[in-house]
């Protein structure tokens, strides 16, 4: 007979340690030299790093990391993402800025605005922003208060007609959060024309159409004609559209009128007003409505320069 082979302990059912407990979970070995890749990513930052982004450049490769991982990116894919940012940075000009389009279709951009109105915020009184969107342009014409923004409307234009039927006055005016009217501030505003296309995208449309700056007077007042906006999509040609239709999303804005409202010593509110009777209010393709943004045209009665009638105050935050 040959030596007598001791005993050994059966292995334990799955899930279980030898002495009958729950075994304590274990990251999978590959786990463990992945968070020593992602770490040694994070430590090759140097000591003289600017500190703003040695504070935020862990947090951001770790979630890149952690996606990349999670879903499984493969090569292919990866490249593919490098050749679509190439392709947004590449269309971008000082006219159109598809980099920015395809963060405001992935909500970074209205997520971005509202965490900095919150950490600048000091008041709730104060009117909410929104995006400053893609179509802004420095400089428009100053012009005086109760005057148009509308330039050459003519017969021949093909939405002349809606733009009579969309003709709006829109006033109120800028305070402080104690209700107080700020003279002297500049109201900003741009919109797009009936056909959604802003000036900038249309070479039909006279240049800074639909654009003006405005300076309330004593009492804070601002006036001035526009039209009420209509929905539009957002452009869809580049590399932000096609990814939209491959996300099967569409691309409307609601109607929405853009103002940037500043004075000297208060905090410049960029914001947008939007209609509350149009039919993408709930499904904004970039994610920007704020309730307390949305708006009713009331009919105006009594101005043949007029069909409707928008009174909005803004209220401005101290620097
Ligand atoms: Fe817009």
């Amino acid at each position: 007979m040959g030596q007598m082979i001791p005993d050994l302990p059966l292995p334990a059912p799955a899930g279980l340690r030898m002495n009958g407990l729950p075994k304590k979970p274990q990251p999978p070995p590959q786990d463990a030299s992945a968070a020593a890749f992602t770490d040694a990513v994070i430590a090759a930052t140097g000591p003289n790093a600017n500190p703003r982004l040695a504070a935020i450049m862990p947090s951001l490769v770790r979630h890149l990391h952690a996606f990349a991982r999670e879903v499984n990116l493969t090569v292919a894919e990866w490249s593919a993402a490098v050749d679509f940012l190439n392709e947004c940075g590449k269309m971008s000009t000082d006219r159109r800025n598809e980099t920015q389009l395809l963060c405001d279709i992935l909500g970074l951009e209205s997520l971005v605005d509202s965490i900095t109105s919150t950490l600048l915020s000091t008041s709730t009184s104060e009117t909410p922003s929104a995006i400053l969107g893609p179509f802004y342009r420095h400089s428009a014409p100053l012009l005086p208060n109760g005057s148009s923004i509308i330039q050459n409307l003519s017969p021949s234009i093909p939405w002349h007609d809606q733009a009579l039927a969309d003709s709006a006055h829109v006033s109120g005016r800028v305070l402080s959060s104690s209700g107080k009217p700020i003279p002297g501030a500049v109201v900003d505003v741009w919109h797009a024309a009936p056909n959604g296309m802003y000036e900038q995208q249309d070479a039909d449309q006279p240049e800074m159409n639909f654009r003006g700056r405005f300076e309330t007077d004593q009492e804070g007042r601002y006036a001035l004609y526009a039209l009420r906006p209509v929905a539009y999509p957002i452009p869809e040609d580049g590399p932000a559209g096609r990814l939209l239709g491959l996300l099967d999303r569409h691309p409307y804005r609601p109607g929405h009128i853009h103002f940037i409202v500043s004075a000297p010593g208060w905090r410049a509110l960029t914001t947008q007003l939007y209609d509350a009777r149009d039919e993408y209010i709930g499904r904004d393709a970039v994610f920007a409505v704020k309730e307390e943004l949305v708006v009713r045209f009331e009919p105006r009665e009594g101005d043949e320069k007029a069909r409707w009638e928008l009174v909005y105050d803004f209220v401005l935050g101290r620097v």
